[in-house]
């Protein structure tokens, strides 16, 4: 398949993920992916593919819960000739289409009943018949299910088979939202607006203290694509080179009110996160350049980054001794200019 995005992380949990995604890319059990919405599930189905023995074979998508379900059994199983008004040609269904590779079932907790005893019957004996068809066909495809509905809760209410669940969940690997992945925001941020502002030719390379502020204290509900969302528009909106609050669509109203003036710790620690944060994204991570120009030792530039928890922006493959230039969380890949900080 096409270049997939990498995935970008250091929180533990997503370092969990990553560790996950390595070990189930290695066997051919289906793999069930949860989380909320924007998540990163269709990007972990593809980064399992990648790294599986498969990777040479296709990935076929198909959203489960986007097609009607007659169109379904044929999407999935494929049709023989005259199986029903308009199958005007046998028609190979998605399954045989991945042969050799991945099928990746988006929303399949919105399979219905009848779909989902035929899927049942395929994770178990690898077989199916197409629409209109007696012959059984036998195919070899590795299944990747997505949710992000509660299929516990859908089994209670009778909605999905318990037998398929057990099935299609044996590898199970849950998305964790973005809100719980601490500093992720921020590298994604930093990540997403390097890409866009490539992407743009815009010279935008930073946030403002505010706007560092605001994406901390947001709660995401539409998870990563949502960041990206964000981040894209404010790359366009930004009338110089630093990306606001209002840029991001994401200012509050009583947004200062928790630092008042007496908090004059809270203020500093505001302030010095904001030069932190864009002196590492100005300099690609390259901690000597960063202590340099914010004019404090590395040891000072080190203690910092560990008081206000970003020190999962420091890169991994450096002590604070190293003083190497070519260091840096957002280290310049061979392939293309944007940033790649810890990626999978
Ligand atoms: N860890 C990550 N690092 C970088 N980009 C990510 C990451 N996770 C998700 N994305 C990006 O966020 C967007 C949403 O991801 P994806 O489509 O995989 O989510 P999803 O869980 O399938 O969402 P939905 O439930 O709405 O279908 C994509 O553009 C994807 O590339
Ligand atoms: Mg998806």
């Amino acid at each position: 398949m096409d270049d997939v995005e990498e995935m970008v992380g250091t929180s533990s949990a997503m370092g969990a993920v990553f560790d996950l995604i390595r070990r189930v890319a290695t066997t051919d059990m289906p793999v069930l992916l949860t989380g909320e919405t924007g998540t990163g599930k269709e990007l972990t189905a593809q980064a399992i593919h990648v790294r599986s023995l498969r990777k040479e074979g296709p990935f076929v998508p198909i959203n489960c819960g986007a097609i009607p379900e007659t169109l379904l059994e044929s999407e999935l199983f494929g049709h023989e000739r005259g199986a029903f008004t308009g199958a005007v040609t046998k028609k190979k269904g998605k399954l045989e289409t991945a042969a050799g590779g991945t099928v990746f079932l988006d929303e399949v907790g919105d399979l219905l009943p009848g779909l989902q005893v035929k899927l049942l019957r395929f994770l178990q004996d690898g077989t199916f018949e197409r629409v209109g068809g007696r012959e059984t066909i036998r195919v070899d495809a590795r299944v990747i299910a997505a949710t992000n509905v509660d299929l516990k809760a859908a089994i209670s209410a009778n909605k999905f088979r318990e037998d398929l669940y057990y099935r299609l969940g044996v590898l199970h690997i849950l998305l964790p939202p973005l809100r719980a992945r601490g500093e992720d925001t921020l590298l994604m941020a930093m990540v997403f607006l390097r890409r866009a502002a490539t992407a743009s030719g815009k010279l935008v390379f930073s946030y403002t203290l505010e706007a560092v502020d605001a994406m901390r204290a947001y709660s995401w509900p539409g998870n990563v694509r949502e960041l990206s969302n964000r981040v894209r528009r404010a790359v366009v909106m930004a009338e110089g080179d630093e990306i606001t609050a209002r840029d991001l669509d994401l200012v509050t109203e009583d947004h200062h009110t928790a630092d008042s003036l007496h908090s004059l710790k809270a203020a500093q620690r505001r302030i010095e996160v904001e030069l932190l944060v864009r002196a590492i994204s100005l300099h690609h991570g390259n901690l000597t350049r960063v202590a340099r120009d914010l004019e404090v030792s590395r040891s000072t530039l080190y203690r910092k980054l560990h008081a206000y928890g970003l020190e999962k922006l420091i890169p991994s493959n450096i002590s604070s001794s190293s003083s190497s230039s070519s260091s840096s969380v957002i280290r310049k890949s061979k392939r293309m200019s944007a940033a790649r900080p810890v990626v999978l």
